[in-house]
């Protein structure tokens, strides 16, 4: 489990105090997929980079299975809104980095022979980050977090520069390969739909500073032929009434 309280995070900008989080609180199931949607600049990819380890400035508890976050100790997947490809290694290395950092066996095996190719990267492995489209660098940034096979798999708009096509064939494999290891997963999204489709838990961030305005048990989760359902159409009616409130800006489809 993990344990989210009273999280606040404040940044300095020119002399000035940027409240990004304030006194955020949750506690996240382990084996299950919370979808956050929330306004832009409510401080969704700090919550990330508090979770990941890679910002330790905060006030409050964060802690993962009642230990402090450690990304040594711990197996997180990492995908990051601006992809977060190291510029100077190959698409190849850019994959395999998670496992190299862990010092895990560092070769293409049959799992990420699979993953490559269900990604459709297989073609792209020996190119740089910058000689990639916006779409192919985000699948590059999926494939280096899923080959890891984390424990916690902490995802920021990770499909959001794909096509309609491909966000959803990776959506669809994302929910298989989930549905094999049920890792702990924070998925950050600015799509209602999206939120309802991934999402075991949705939780509504207010606009900033961030605060939790709803923890809800998506009762759309793993339904089939989900967009046809009544209660699909209430719940989107539901989220986008809560995201439409006074301030809250975030894009809405
Ligand atoms: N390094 C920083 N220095 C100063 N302010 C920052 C910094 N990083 C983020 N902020 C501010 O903190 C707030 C929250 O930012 P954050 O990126 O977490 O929002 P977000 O919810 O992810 O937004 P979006 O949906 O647009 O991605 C914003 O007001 C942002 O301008
Ligand atoms: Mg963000």
């Amino acid at each position: 489990m993990i344990e989210i309280k009273d999280l606040s995070v404040c940044y300095k900008w020119q002399n000035q105090d940027i409240t990004a989080l304030e006194n955020l609180s949750i506690d996240i199931e382990n084996g299950k997929i919370y979808t956050f949607i929330g306004p832009s600049g409510c401080g969704k990819s700090t919550l990330l980079y508090v979770l990941s380890g890679i910002n330790k400035q905060y006030g409050g508890e964060v802690t993962i299975d009642g230990r402090g976050i450690d990304p040594k100790a711990q197996r997180i997947g990492l995908i990051l809104q601006n992809y977060g490809l190291v510029p100077w290694k190959t698409v190849y290395q850019n994959a395999m980095l998670g496992l190299k950092i862990k010092k895990d066996r560092y070769r293409l095996d049959d799992y990420s022979r699979y993953i490559f190719e269900q990604l459709g990267i297989n073609d792209l492995l020996k190119r740089y980050p910058k000689e990639l489209s916006g779409g192919q660098q985000q699948r590059v940034a999926i494939a280096r977090a899923f080959v890891m096979r984390p424990d916690l798999l902490l995802m920021d708009e990770p499909f959001s520069a794909l096509d309609a096509i491909t966000r959803e064939e990776i959506q669809e494999l994302f929910l298989n390969i989930w549905k094999e290891h049920q890792v702990t997963t924070v998925f950050i999204t600015h799509s209602v739909d999206e939120a309802l489709y991934l999402g075991s838990n949705i939780v509504v961030l207010s606009p900033a500073p961030g605060r939790v305005l709803e923890n809800i048990k998506n009762p759309c989760f793993m339904m089939d032929d989900l967009r046809s359902k009544e209660v699909y159409h209430l719940m989107a009616g539901h989220l986008r009434d809560k995201l439409s409130a006074p301030f809250a800006s975030c894009r809405l489809n």
